[in-house]
């Protein structure tokens, strides 16, 4: 059995000027052990995919139509109580604010702690120790749970959040920009430890990021998102050398120096995602597509599998010519 399979997610906030379509019909899966990464500039839906597989969405966002489950239960249709005793268990998250989301007054260990006496019904006792266990795992030495966050780094804050979401052994865990606001050395060194945990505890992981480049070291797929869908998705070295969605291969020429230590700052690509209330019809990039032709503004292409494992939604995919931009 799949861990997780999402089909045809789609998720919707509720505003005074109408729906905003977050999450348009999103379909992925992922095994045991594997790892995903959902790339996309900001605004794509790449947050409120994680946040909407975690139940944790915010007031007026709503999962509308399809499914998710996490090794066959159907998690879009649980309680709140029922997620509850799910969450951290078969799935948590670490944020993009991780490293501000410790509560200053309180021991970073005992906060480790609390969550695993609620969650597995530990002794205090057990919960220290297995606080400290945790932070050996993820490279702190055990001695210091009994400090607090102002005596963190930046770098052991966020690795003490990456053993806050291991604390209950989850099956999958979500890092939504895990390393985006540390700086580049400090970066690959906890993409490093993600990754030896991944392998160590064989779990799933979701690695959501706007930087394609963090991804190749790290993944077995890679999924695309563009304006609330998947617009490419397939294996690193399809999305990395056989890109066919001009807005993969804008995202890739935005990181110039995928395979180079020294990293440029992006330039970007011209113009910006749509707006998700009223999104365009037919091909949501199409606007900003330097290949786009009459039915891309009115025919949505289909996403379709173009070689083994290899998918996209672009209606030049697979043509001989191709879709050099
Ligand atoms: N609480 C909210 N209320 C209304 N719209 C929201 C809310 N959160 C996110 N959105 C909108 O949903 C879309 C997707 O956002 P998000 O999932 O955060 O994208 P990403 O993580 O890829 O940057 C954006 O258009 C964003 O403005
Ligand atoms: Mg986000």
């Amino acid at each position: 059995m799949k861990l997780l399979e999402v089909k045809d997610l789609r998720t919707y906030f509720k505003t005074t000027k109408g729906y905003v379509k977050a999450v348009d019909g999103v379909t992925f899966s992922l095994d045991h052990g594997e790892c995903l990464g959902l790339v996309g500039e900001s605004g794509c839906g790449k947050t409120t995919t994680a946040l909407s597989i975690t139940r944790l969405l915010p007031k007026g966002g709503e999962v509308m139509g399809g499914k998710i489950f996490l090794e066959g239960t159907d998690y879009a249709t649980l309680t709140e109580k029922e997620i509850e005793d799910h969450r951290w268990e078969d799935v948590s998250i670490i944020f993009q604010g991780a490293m501000n989301a410790f509560n200053p007054v309180k021991k970073v260990g005992w906060q480790i702690a609390e969550a695993i006496i609620r969650h597995k019904g530990a002794t205090k006792q057990e919960a220290w120790k297995r606080a400290g266990e945790l932070f050996e795992l993820v490279g702190i030495p055990a001695e210091r749970v009994t400090q607090y966050p102002h005596e963190f780094s930046g770098g052991m804050k966020q690795r003490a959040m990456i053993a806050m979401a291991l604390a209950c052994d989850p099956k999958l865990i979500i890092g939504d920009e895990p390393t985006t606001a540390l700086d580049v050395m400090i970066q690959a060194q906890i993409l490093e430890l993600l990754e030896e945990l991944r392998k160590k505890l064989n779990m799933g992981m979701i690695l959501i990021t706007h930087d394609l480049s963090i991804l190749g070291e790290t993944c077995d797929k890679i999924a695309v998102m563009y304006a609330g869908k998947i617009v490419e998705m397939g294996t690193v070295d399809h999305i990395f050398n056989h890109p066919v969605h001009p807005y993969t291969k804008s995202l890739i020429a935005c990181f110039p120096n995928i395979e180079s230590e020294e990293r440029k700052i992006p330039e970007g690509i011209p113009g910006y995602p749509p707006n998700l209330i009223d999104p365009p019809e037919g091909c949501r990039f199409c606007p900003r597509c330097g290949l786009a032709e009459g039915r891309c503004s009115s025919e949505e292409p289909e996403f379709l599998e173009i070689e083994p494992g290899h998918f996209a939604a672009c209606h030049f995919a697979g043509k001989e010519g191709g879709t050099d931009v």
